[in-house]
């Protein structure tokens, strides 16, 4: 990666931030645009967490992922649907799916995939249902073939997040999801939150190639006022025959540890200085373990708190188990999350997965102050960094 300046440093990324602050000035939020989005996330996250917990022999999970499509436009190298082409969920089982989890008492659904995108009438349409039926919807994208068409009717349709995934200011091989490329459509995209009510993050994996990168995002994302949220560059937990990712997909090594360590240390430093962050320091912190191949267990709540919803419409845990083979349920059996089954799995696969998500998901449902906290990041994203 070419890319060694800072933001804050002069010339083409200094002119970036300043014209993000500028924007972010410019752009600030109204009291009903923070209240709205706390209404928001107190209804879909508090208290079906809080029934969850009270009807604790039940399934009732909080947050679900639903696998609308694996194709994708992009081909990042570290990730398991580059160039993929099959067909999509059926809008009938989708609904189907939301339908299920809306019985079950959930009320977060997030897309995932494959890029979402590339059925935008689709996805329109599906969270034009989602939302009637009362869900908070995250929509995970690369942005690429977002446009103001788009950005409008999904912002009509009620979508509540847009996660934006960036790993670069400028692109190079194996990264293709670059801020620059996508800067027009970010712009309108920000600029339309106050009329829509959605918040926008940027979703940034850190790789062995995009380190200095991704401090510079950090400081556009605060620049534009929108939060971010990090994943450590991830090598497969399960391995399977026509998702296979390549062999030089950025994984993180010995060579990078330091690098990593230092950057993990900014984060913290910019995160207790008040930027927004989804990850907790907790999870930041738990970084450097997890590079060097000594995270302990951990609680990781998925198939209980959370769950994915495959094309095909089985479940399973968890993303990182996507391709796993053990039956979760499905759409026509019911849920078979049982249990002992998940701890066994869990004993086996949480010392190496750093899930962004479910590493919240535990972090956050550890006590009720957290999950205010959380809330709390829904509502007021723009000016209040808690962890
Ligand atoms: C699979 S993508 C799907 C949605 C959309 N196409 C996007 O890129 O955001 C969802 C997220 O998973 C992350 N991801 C994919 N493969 C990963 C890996 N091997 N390790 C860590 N994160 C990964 C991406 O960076 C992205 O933020
Ligand atoms: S991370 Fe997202 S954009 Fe990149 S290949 Fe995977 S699905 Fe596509
Ligand atoms: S620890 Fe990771 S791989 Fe294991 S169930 Fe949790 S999210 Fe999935």
């Amino acid at each position: 990666m070419g890319t060694p300046q800072l933001v804050s440093d002069t010339g083409h990324r200094s002119k970036l931030f300043k014209a993000g602050l500028k924007r972010n000035k410019d752009n600030r939020h109204t009291c009903k645009y923070h209240l709205s989005n706390f209404n928001r996330a107190y209804r879909s996250w508090l208290i079906p967490y809080l029934k969850s917990r009270y009807y604790s022999e039940q399934f009732r999970p909080v947050l679900s992922f639903l696998y609308t499509d694996l194709n994708c436009n992009l081909n990042c190298h570290y990730c398991y649907s580059r160039g993929r082409k099959i067909p999509g969920m059926s809008m009938e089982m989708a609904q189907e799916a939301i339908n299920f989890l809306h019985s079950h008492g959930c009320r977060v659904l997030a897309y995932m995939g494959g890029e979402p995108l590339v059925r935008k009438k689709f996805i329109i349409a599906l969270t034009r249902y989602a939302v009637q039926k009362g869900f908070f919807v995250y929509l995970p994208t690369n942005g690429i073939l977002m446009d103001e068409y788009f950005i409008d009717e999904i912002g009509k349709a009620g979508v509540s997040t847009i996660n934006l995934a960036v790993d670069a200011v400028n692109g190079c091989k194996g990264l293709p999801k670059y801020f620059n490329r996508i800067k027009k459509q970010f712009e309108y995209l920000v600029q339309q939150e106050k009329k829509y009510g959605y918040i926008t993050f940027f979703n940034i994996n850190i790789t062995k190639n995009n380190i200095q990168d991704v401090k510079e995002l950090t400081e556009i994302a605060h620049g534009y006022g929108i939060a971010t949220d990090y994943h450590i560059n991830e090598p497969p937990q399960v391995r399977y025959k026509n998702y296979e990712h390549e062999p030089e997909g950025g994984w993180i090594t010995e060579k990078e540890y330091q690098a990593v360590d230092e950057l993990v240390d900014w984060l913290i430093e910019k995160n207790l200085k008040g930027y927004t962050m989804v990850n907790s320091i907790d999870h930041l912190k738990a970084i450097k373990q997890f590079i060097r191949h000594q995270l302990p267990a951990w609680p990781c709540q998925a198939g209980s708190l959370s769950m994915i919803i495959r094309l095909d419409g089985t479940f399973a845990p968890c993303f990182e188990l996507y391709g796993d083979q053990q039956d979760w349920g499905s759409l026509k059996d019911g849920a078979k999350f049982d249990p002992a089954k998940l701890a066994r799995q869990k004993e086996k696969c949480s010392p190496h997965c750093l899930s962004t998500c479910n590493y919240q998901v535990k972090h956050y449902t550890q006590s009720l102050l957290y999950l205010f906290q959380w809330v709390a990041k829904h509502a007021y994203s723009h000016f209040l960094g808690v962890s």
